[in-house]
Protein backbone atom coordinates (compact mmCIF):
# COMPACT_ATOMS: atom_id res chain seq x y z
CA UNK A 1 0.00 0.00 0.00
CA UNK A 2 1.14 3.29 -0.65
CA UNK A 3 1.18 6.13 2.67
CA UNK A 4 -2.20 7.25 1.56
CA UNK A 5 -3.85 3.94 1.47
CA UNK A 6 -2.15 3.15 4.86
CA UNK A 7 -3.48 6.65 6.27
CA UNK A 8 -7.04 5.57 5.08
CA UNK A 9 -7.26 1.98 6.12
CA UNK A 10 -5.36 2.86 9.42
CA UNK A 11 -7.36 5.78 10.12
CA UNK A 12 -10.65 3.88 9.77
CA UNK A 13 -9.07 1.06 11.77
CA UNK A 14 -7.89 2.79 15.05
CA UNK A 15 -10.52 2.64 17.31
CA UNK A 16 -10.63 -0.69 17.08
CA UNK A 17 -6.78 -1.99 16.43
CA UNK A 18 -5.41 -2.70 19.86
CA UNK A 19 -8.62 -4.79 21.15
CA UNK A 20 -8.14 -6.32 17.85
CA UNK A 21 -5.08 -7.38 18.50
CA UNK A 22 -5.00 -8.84 21.37
CA UNK A 23 -8.21 -11.08 21.04
CA UNK A 24 -6.65 -12.70 17.84
CA UNK A 25 -3.08 -13.03 19.23
CA UNK A 26 -4.80 -14.46 22.07
CA UNK A 27 -2.78 -11.74 24.42
CA UNK A 28 0.59 -12.52 23.14
CA UNK A 29 0.91 -9.71 21.35
CA UNK A 30 1.35 -7.69 24.77
CA UNK A 31 4.64 -10.33 25.19
CA UNK A 32 6.33 -9.60 21.45
CA UNK A 33 6.07 -5.62 22.51
CA UNK A 34 8.08 -6.03 25.58
CA UNK A 35 10.45 -8.29 23.89
CA UNK A 36 10.84 -5.19 21.41
CA UNK A 37 10.81 -2.63 23.95
CA UNK A 38 13.20 -4.41 25.90
CA UNK A 39 15.43 -4.59 22.87
CA UNK A 40 15.08 -1.27 22.30
CA UNK A 41 16.32 0.39 25.57
CA UNK A 42 19.69 -0.59 26.45
CA UNK A 43 20.29 2.52 28.97
CA UNK A 44 18.06 4.82 30.80
CA UNK A 45 17.32 7.74 28.94
CA UNK A 46 17.65 5.98 25.40
CA UNK A 47 16.52 7.87 22.22
CA UNK A 48 14.14 5.57 20.67
CA UNK A 49 12.24 6.32 17.08
CA UNK A 50 8.77 4.16 17.28
CA UNK A 51 8.22 3.88 13.53
CA UNK A 52 5.41 2.51 11.96
CA UNK A 53 4.67 3.34 15.78
CA UNK A 54 0.65 3.00 14.98
CA UNK A 55 -1.86 3.24 18.50
CA UNK A 56 2.33 3.87 20.33
CA UNK A 57 2.10 -0.38 21.80
CA UNK A 58 5.90 -0.15 21.45
CA UNK A 59 7.23 3.29 22.38
CA UNK A 60 5.27 4.16 25.10
CA UNK A 61 6.67 0.86 26.63
CA UNK A 62 9.96 2.08 25.64
CA UNK A 63 9.20 5.18 27.51
CA UNK A 64 7.57 3.69 30.55
CA UNK A 65 11.43 1.71 30.53
CA UNK A 66 13.00 5.28 30.63
CA UNK A 67 13.37 6.01 26.93
CA UNK A 68 13.45 9.55 24.85
CA UNK A 69 10.90 8.39 22.69
CA UNK A 70 9.82 9.43 19.35
CA UNK A 71 6.64 8.11 17.79
CA UNK A 72 6.58 8.19 13.50
CA UNK A 73 3.13 6.88 11.98
CA UNK A 74 1.42 8.01 8.42
CA UNK A 75 -1.95 7.90 10.24
CA UNK A 76 -3.21 10.59 12.19
CA UNK A 77 -6.01 8.35 13.81
CA UNK A 78 -3.33 5.51 15.07
CA UNK A 79 -1.69 8.43 16.73
CA UNK A 80 -4.10 10.19 18.22
CA UNK A 81 -5.26 6.60 20.14
CA UNK A 82 -1.26 7.13 21.27
CA UNK A 83 -1.85 10.27 22.67
CA UNK A 84 -4.95 9.21 24.95
CA UNK A 85 -2.84 6.72 26.22
CA UNK A 86 0.40 8.78 26.50
CA UNK A 87 -1.73 10.94 28.54
CA UNK A 88 -3.19 8.39 31.11
CA UNK A 89 -0.05 6.96 31.44
CA UNK A 90 1.31 10.18 32.29
CA UNK A 91 3.86 9.69 29.52
CA UNK A 92 5.53 12.36 27.69
CA UNK A 93 6.44 11.64 24.57
CA UNK A 94 7.17 13.58 20.78
CA UNK A 95 4.83 12.25 17.48
CA UNK A 96 5.51 13.10 13.91
CA UNK A 97 2.64 12.40 11.54
CA UNK A 98 5.06 11.60 8.24
CA UNK A 99 5.70 9.10 5.53
CA UNK A 100 8.40 6.91 6.58
CA UNK A 101 9.08 5.95 2.92
CA UNK A 102 10.46 9.30 2.46
CA UNK A 103 14.46 9.20 2.09
CA UNK A 104 14.59 12.92 3.13
CA UNK A 105 12.55 12.63 6.34
CA UNK A 106 13.48 14.92 8.40
CA UNK A 107 12.87 13.54 12.33
CA UNK A 108 12.80 15.32 16.08
CA UNK A 109 14.80 13.38 18.09
CA UNK A 110 17.57 12.11 15.99
CA UNK A 111 20.19 11.11 15.91
CA UNK A 112 18.60 7.55 17.87
CA UNK A 113 19.86 5.18 19.70
CA UNK A 114 17.63 2.59 18.58
CA UNK A 115 14.69 2.07 16.08
CA UNK A 116 12.12 -0.07 16.70
CA UNK A 117 9.81 -0.94 13.54
CA UNK A 118 6.84 -3.70 14.78
CA UNK A 119 4.33 -4.75 11.92
CA UNK A 120 5.89 -1.80 9.80
CA UNK A 121 8.07 -4.31 7.45
CA UNK A 122 5.29 -5.73 5.95
CA UNK A 123 3.40 -2.48 4.51
CA UNK A 124 6.49 -1.56 1.98
CA UNK A 125 7.15 -2.30 -1.38
CA UNK A 126 10.56 -1.88 -1.06
CA UNK A 127 11.52 -2.71 2.70
CA UNK A 128 15.26 -3.11 2.74
CA UNK A 129 15.49 0.60 1.30
CA UNK A 130 12.81 2.28 4.39
CA UNK A 131 15.34 -0.14 7.02
CA UNK A 132 18.37 1.47 5.82
CA UNK A 133 17.52 5.09 5.28
CA UNK A 134 15.67 4.68 9.05
CA UNK A 135 19.03 3.39 10.41
CA UNK A 136 20.95 6.18 9.29
CA UNK A 137 18.89 7.98 11.59
CA UNK A 138 20.72 5.91 14.47
CA UNK A 139 24.48 6.85 16.33
CA UNK A 140 26.83 4.51 15.49
CA UNK A 141 26.02 0.96 17.20
CA UNK A 142 22.45 2.20 17.62
CA UNK A 143 20.14 -1.02 16.53
CA UNK A 144 16.92 -1.93 14.61
CA UNK A 145 14.37 -3.78 16.31
CA UNK A 146 12.55 -5.20 13.59
CA UNK A 147 9.72 -7.67 14.88
CA UNK A 148 6.70 -8.96 12.07
CA UNK A 149 4.63 -11.85 10.90
CA UNK A 150 6.39 -14.72 9.20
CA UNK A 151 5.49 -17.84 7.80
CA UNK A 152 6.38 -20.62 10.23
CA UNK A 153 8.46 -23.55 9.30
CA UNK A 154 8.99 -26.87 10.35
CA UNK A 155 7.13 -28.39 13.91
CA UNK A 156 3.28 -28.87 14.55
CA UNK A 157 2.41 -26.62 16.81
CA UNK A 158 3.87 -24.12 13.99
CA UNK A 159 1.68 -26.03 11.45
CA UNK A 160 -1.66 -25.86 14.02
CA UNK A 161 -0.62 -22.25 14.40
CA UNK A 162 -0.67 -21.31 11.07
CA UNK A 163 -3.91 -22.58 10.20
CA UNK A 164 -5.24 -20.48 12.86
CA UNK A 165 -3.49 -17.36 11.49
CA UNK A 166 -4.02 -17.82 7.82
CA UNK A 167 -7.63 -19.22 7.86
CA UNK A 168 -9.51 -18.22 11.15
CA UNK A 169 -8.11 -14.80 12.03
CA UNK A 170 -8.43 -12.68 9.42
CA UNK A 171 -12.54 -13.52 9.51
CA UNK A 172 -12.49 -13.25 13.63
CA UNK A 173 -10.20 -9.82 13.13
CA UNK A 174 -12.22 -8.56 10.26
CA UNK A 175 -16.24 -9.24 12.22
CA UNK A 176 -14.71 -7.97 15.67
CA UNK A 177 -13.11 -4.65 13.72
CA UNK A 178 -16.89 -4.31 11.55
CA UNK A 179 -15.34 -4.65 8.48
CA UNK A 180 -15.57 -7.60 6.26
CA UNK A 181 -12.25 -8.26 4.74
CA UNK A 182 -10.38 -5.91 6.20
CA UNK A 183 -7.59 -8.42 7.70
CA UNK A 184 -7.22 -10.56 4.68
CA UNK A 185 -4.57 -8.44 3.39
CA UNK A 186 -2.36 -9.80 6.49
CA UNK A 187 -2.30 -12.98 5.39
CA UNK A 188 -0.87 -12.15 1.73
CA UNK A 189 1.63 -9.26 3.51
CA UNK A 190 2.61 -12.45 5.44
CA UNK A 191 3.14 -14.72 2.15
CA UNK A 192 4.90 -11.62 0.51
CA UNK A 193 7.14 -11.27 3.79
CA UNK A 194 7.87 -15.30 3.79
CA UNK A 195 9.89 -16.82 6.39
CA UNK A 196 12.07 -15.47 9.04
CA UNK A 197 15.38 -16.00 6.94
CA UNK A 198 13.57 -13.57 4.64
CA UNK A 199 13.09 -10.69 7.31
CA UNK A 200 16.53 -11.29 8.34
CA UNK A 201 17.95 -11.28 5.14
CA UNK A 202 16.27 -7.72 4.76
CA UNK A 203 18.20 -6.52 7.66
CA UNK A 204 21.65 -7.42 6.33
CA UNK A 205 20.62 -6.11 2.96
CA UNK A 206 19.81 -2.70 4.91
CA UNK A 207 23.36 -2.93 5.95
CA UNK A 208 22.63 -3.96 9.33
CA UNK A 209 24.64 -6.35 11.70
CA UNK A 210 22.68 -9.48 12.91
CA UNK A 211 22.82 -9.40 17.35
CA UNK A 212 20.47 -11.26 17.91
CA UNK A 213 16.90 -12.66 16.52
CA UNK A 214 13.85 -14.77 18.40
CA UNK A 215 11.33 -17.12 17.31
CA UNK A 216 7.75 -16.04 19.31
CA UNK A 217 4.27 -16.11 18.75
CA UNK A 218 4.30 -19.99 18.14
CA UNK A 219 6.80 -19.69 14.91
CA UNK A 220 4.88 -16.95 13.68
CA UNK A 221 6.70 -14.01 15.06
CA UNK A 222 10.03 -13.40 14.44
CA UNK A 223 11.99 -10.13 15.78
CA UNK A 224 15.59 -9.23 14.53
CA UNK A 225 17.82 -6.68 16.01
CA UNK A 226 20.41 -5.39 13.50
CA UNK A 227 23.29 -2.57 14.74
CA UNK A 228 24.11 -0.39 12.52
CA UNK A 229 28.08 -0.71 12.34
CA UNK A 230 30.32 1.99 14.53
CA UNK A 231 32.82 2.60 11.85
C1 LIG B 1 0.04 -2.87 11.71
S1 LIG B 1 0.31 -1.22 12.25
C2 LIG B 1 1.58 -1.49 13.46
C3 LIG B 1 1.49 -0.54 14.61
C4 LIG B 1 2.41 -0.82 15.80
N1 LIG B 1 3.81 -0.77 15.45
C5 LIG B 1 2.06 -2.09 16.52
O1 LIG B 1 2.97 -2.88 16.80
O2 LIG B 1 0.89 -2.31 16.82
C6 LIG B 1 1.18 -0.49 10.89
C7 LIG B 1 1.31 1.00 11.00
O3 LIG B 1 2.14 1.46 9.92
C8 LIG B 1 1.67 2.72 9.50
N2 LIG B 1 2.19 3.00 8.15
C9 LIG B 1 1.97 2.30 7.02
N3 LIG B 1 2.64 2.86 5.97
C10 LIG B 1 3.31 3.94 6.48
C11 LIG B 1 4.19 4.92 5.92
N4 LIG B 1 4.49 4.92 4.62
N5 LIG B 1 4.71 5.88 6.73
C12 LIG B 1 4.40 5.90 8.07
N6 LIG B 1 3.58 4.99 8.65
C13 LIG B 1 3.03 4.02 7.87
C14 LIG B 1 0.15 2.59 9.59
O4 LIG B 1 -0.50 3.85 9.66
C15 LIG B 1 -0.02 1.74 10.86
O5 LIG B 1 -0.25 2.54 11.99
Amino acid sequence: VNDAAARELFDANAETYDRVNTVVSLGMDARWRDWAARQAVTHPGARVLDAFAGTGLVGLRCAALGAEVTLADVSPGMLAVARARAEKSELVVRMAVVDLTDPDLDLPGAPYDAVTMMFGARYLDAPARVIASLSQKLKPGGRVVLVDFVEPDGGLISRVAALYFFHMLPRIASALAGRRGLYDRLVATTHEMGSAAHLIALAQEAGLEIAETRSMGLGLVCGVVGRRPSA
